[in-house]
């Protein structure tokens, strides 16, 4: 059935760039393209990430940012962030100043499920998003753009997008969430009342102009991709979702998300910062909070840097349900190497770890610091052999999908019913923070969230008696204040 559906996905999209030599062209990185540059000669280049920092005017992640990050949370940096696959931010500081006070915010990601194929390479984003919440212990609200795949496709029906859906879900919870601090939704399920209202908020202050300008529309564009954006942005906002945090949007408006996700999807969140700074509340001077964004590089098809793996092509990608020995075949036939022709040549030159596929993997996979820094400098002199980096390359990558097989084979529809239920969720924030900010109760009394039972938290208590203890000091001052006062006006 598996290679069914990549043959009908063959049919439907073109064999992509990466196999084929191409016309001389710019790098191309938006939410529907991902191509490096393509020089004279017809080779694609790798994509130029520190390029789209700068056209895209996003900030690096840097040393600086890591140690603060780490200081902050008390835990060591994952590995895509020590080596540079998360690489950049927008107003990541502000969420880790929130943090530190113990002020909401919460994490917001997706996925579009356009296919049944998932690989290596979209499990990168989870994986991290996952990170994030067990650091944090803050909300997670994970987007399913159906409508999104619909309309992005000339061949999809509904039904099938609807059929990825569901099974793409079961994916992503097998990645590891915390039932208690997600919520799933598919757009075609949940549209409807606050979110909706935020999506026609947000598509109101967005012009044709502007849409053309941000995502490359023309006048054939179909109206529904015009206005998607609206959609994947209104979710950057709070209020959308008042079972999580609560009906009051006068709060519910201020509080930021930080969203996780590869950097081509930067455009719609660039969109709903510009609209969010543009919005207020009512007709009060209380703005909408801006997304902050943390992004993350692709991980190269096995042909090597430039594109990005790809679910309708078979041997650019390493599948989640590939076996162990599809696994080792596919890198062994296909992963392009940066090693010599012949073994004299390697083993007198070395090997290009920049290009070569198998040890770029490792960087994604292998956690071990020191061991990936020994396999890089072997491999570089010549030590080691393309054949060798490739065999602790396929250890790895076997490892890491036997781990997700094993967790995906639980995850049954009660689990996809439980995630994608309309809920309260529960969730602590930074154990260290001295202020708690009491959560919000949802409209029938029924606690929205920890602490929101109606009870103080110790933190509040003891907020309210110190608050309660400069009120009776301020009104001792007064009254001998008022006392000395009539004293000097007695006559
Ligand atoms: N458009 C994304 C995709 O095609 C899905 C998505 C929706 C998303 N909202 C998001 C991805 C927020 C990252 C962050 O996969």
């Amino acid at each position: 059935m598996a290679t069914n559906v990549n043959a009908e996905a063959l049919k439907e999209s073109p064999i992509p760039d990466a196999i084929e030599k191409h016309a001389a062209s710019k790098q191309t990185v938006d939410p529907y393209n991902v191509q490096g540059e393509v020089g004279e000669d017809g080779v694609v280049k790798a994509i130029d990430y520190n390029k789209l920092i700068e056209e895209f005017g996003t900030k690096k992640i840097d040393q600086a940012l890591l140690d603060r990050l780490e200081r902050v949370t008390g835990k060591k940096p994952h590995r895509f962030l020590r080596r540079g696959i998360v690489f950049s931010h927008r107003d990541l500081e502000l969420i880790l100043d929130r943090y530190e006070k113990g002020e909401p915010f919460y994490l917001y990601t997706g996925r579009g499920p356009s296919s049944d194929s998932v690989h290596v390479g979209h499990t990168i984003p989870f994986e991290f998003t996952k990170w994030l919440q067990d650091t944090f212990d803050v909300p997670l609200v994970i987007m399913m753009t159906d409508d999104e795949k619909y309309l992005f496709s000339d061949k999809r029906t509904i039904e099938e997008v609807e059929g990825y859906c569901s099974n793409n879900a079961k994916d992503i919870i097998a990645v590891g969430f915390d039932p208690n601090k997600t919520f799933i939704f598919s757009d075609f399920q949940y549209m409807g009342g606050a979110f909706y209202k935020n999506v026609v908020r947000l598509s109101k202050h967005i012009t044709l102009n502007q849409a053309r300008a941000i995502f490359g529309f023309n006048d054939s564009t179909n109206i529904g991709r015009i206005h998607f954006g609206s959609i994947q942005g209104a979710s950057s906002w709070a209020s959308s979702f008042p079972h999580i945090f609560g009906e009051d949007e006068s709060k519910t408006v201020a509080i930021p998300c930080l969203i996780p996700c590869a950097i081509d999807q930067d455009p719609y969140f660039r969109m709903t910062r510009d609209v969010s700074a543009r919005l207020k509340y009512k007709n009060s001077n209380i703005s909408y909070a801006k997304p902050a964004l943390i992004h993350s590089r692709f991980l190269d098809a096995l042909q090597g840097p430039g594109t990005k793996m790809s679910a309708s092509i078979d041997e650019s990608a390493i599948f989640m349900r590939d076996t162990p020995n599809q696994i080792k075949n596919k890198i062994n036939k296909y992963a392009f190497s940066g090693g010599k022709v012949t073994v004299e040549e390697h083993r007198e030159k070395g090997g290009d770890t920049n290009v070569d596929v198998a040890y770029q993997y490792l960087r994604f996979f292998l956690e071990d610091d020191e061991e990936l820094e020994r396999i890089r400098v072997a491999y570089e002199s010549g030590d080691m052999l393309t054949g060798d980096l490739k065999a602790i390359c396929i250890k790895e990558l076997q490892t890491y999908v036997a781990a997700f097989q094993e967790r995906r084979a639980k995850v049954d529809d009660e689990a996809v019913k439980l995630f994608m239920t309309t809920r309260p969720l529960k969730w602590n924030g930074n154990p260290r923070a001295p202020i708690v900010v009491p959560q919000v109760q949802k409209a029938d009394g029924e606690a929205a969230a920890e602490g929101g039972d109606g009870k103080l938290t110790k933190n509040q208590l003891k907020k309210l008696e110190k608050q309660k203890q400069i009120e009776a000091k301020k009104a001792q001052k007064a009254k001998e204040k008022e006392e000395k006062d009539k004293a000097v006006a007695q006559p």
